[in-house]
């Protein structure tokens, strides 16, 4: 009886406007800088999202099946470490696949889930609240669209529980190691002694394999990437040419990193109207888009030794490309 009581509610609240507001400025600071880059959050609208998804059934891309087959053979394993009264949050939840293995672990030793993913898409949340509501009769929903700081704030003021994050799909290999630092100990201030946080790190391996995964024989990642300059195109009124730019993506062994740039194909003028100016491109001038850092088990240890993190768990596939490493924080 109790059960069919439950509310199953989806909630979408955060405030996405903040993000449309701050586009124009940051494409502003970008193209005026040298070298020229544009912040890779923005990959992520409705169909740069769903681009995403394309990208994560490639059979170039092995991080997501990788991350895929740790969470399905270890996924009962990492929820022991649970409290049992945590609520799951999830960091750039995007379409939810991987979040089911953790899901269908916790639903076997409990009746309810208080789930709140935080995105920049509110479509994609929309999307993915409804068909996790198609399949669990218990869960309560509280979608937050917003950028990872701001989501989290907004969690920290509306619930009580203790809090399990998922940070999955090498999302933290986007940031500088020293962002990546800075941004887990801010984190860290709000967690408390029974909180834990779940983070996927694409391992370092084989170059030929890495700079595979970020150009696929189907151009999918090429879209990709193109698709923030068909956003600056449809959203600031922008005369992007996309038969103008080339999708590049290189490892730099010594940064331990994939960096993908748009490479202007010749010397051009765009103008962005929304921004009442044009920007010039030289012939081979590069837009520095994305990085992604791949990490060592070193490496990963440095991270929590510098945060003030400390290991409960590490879990790898059968190929050893991908980590999973559950952190709490470090007891003084
Ligand atoms: N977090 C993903 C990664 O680093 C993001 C990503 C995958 C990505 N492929 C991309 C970002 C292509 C931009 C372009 O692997």
């Amino acid at each position: 009886m109790q059960h069919s009581a439950r509310k199953l509610s989806t909630i979408i609240t955060g405030d996405s406007q903040a993000l449309t507001d701050s586009f124009a400025e940051d494409v502003d600071k970008g193209l005026s800088a040298s070298p020229k880059y544009l912040p890779c959050v923005y990959f992520y609208d409705y169909h740069g999202s769903l681009l995403f998804e394309e990208i994560c059934r490639l059979p170039e891309y092995y991080l997501t099946r990788a991350e895929a087959e740790i969470l399905r053979t270890f996924a009962h394993e990492i929820i022991s470490y649970m409290h049992p009264e945590s609520s799951l949050v999830e960091l750039g939840s995007g379409s939810c696949t991987k979040t089911q293995y953790i899901i269908d672990e916790m639903l076997k030793e409990r009746d309810g889930i208080i789930y709140s993913p935080i995105d920049v898409s509110r479509e994609m949340l929309k999307q993915s609240a409804r068909s996790l509501l198609e399949r669990y009769d218990n869960l309560k929903i509280i979608s937050v669209a917003a950028e990872y700081e701001e989501g989290l704030s907004h969690i920290d003021t509306h619930t009580d529980e203790p809090k399990f994050i998922l940070w999955l799909g090498s999302s933290i290999g986007n940031f500088e190691f020293s962002k990546a630092m800075n941004f887990l100990k801010g984190i860290l201030r709000s967690l408390r002694p029974e909180d834990l946080i779940l983070i996927g790190f694409d391992l370092e391996k084989d170059k030929g394999i890495l700079e595979g995964a970020y150009n696929d024989s189907q151009g999918v990642t090429a879209r990709f990437n193109m698709n923030l300059l068909a956003r600056i195109n449809r959203d600031l009124r922008a005369e992007f040419d996309l038969d103008r730019f080339n999708h590049h993506a290189i490892y730099n062994e010594a940064e331990h990193r994939i960096e993908m740039y748009l490479v202007s194909t010749c010397k051009q003028e765009v103008p962005i109207a929304d921004l009442n100016r044009s920007y010039s491109f030289d012939k081979d001038e590069k837009i520095h888009t994305e990085n992604s850092h791949k990490y060592s088990p070193e490496a990963i240890a440095a991270l929590a030794t510098e945060v003030g993190l400390s290991t409960v768990g590490q879990w790898s596939d059968s190929m050893e490309y991908f980590n999973l490493t559950l952190f709490r924080k470090r007891r003084r």
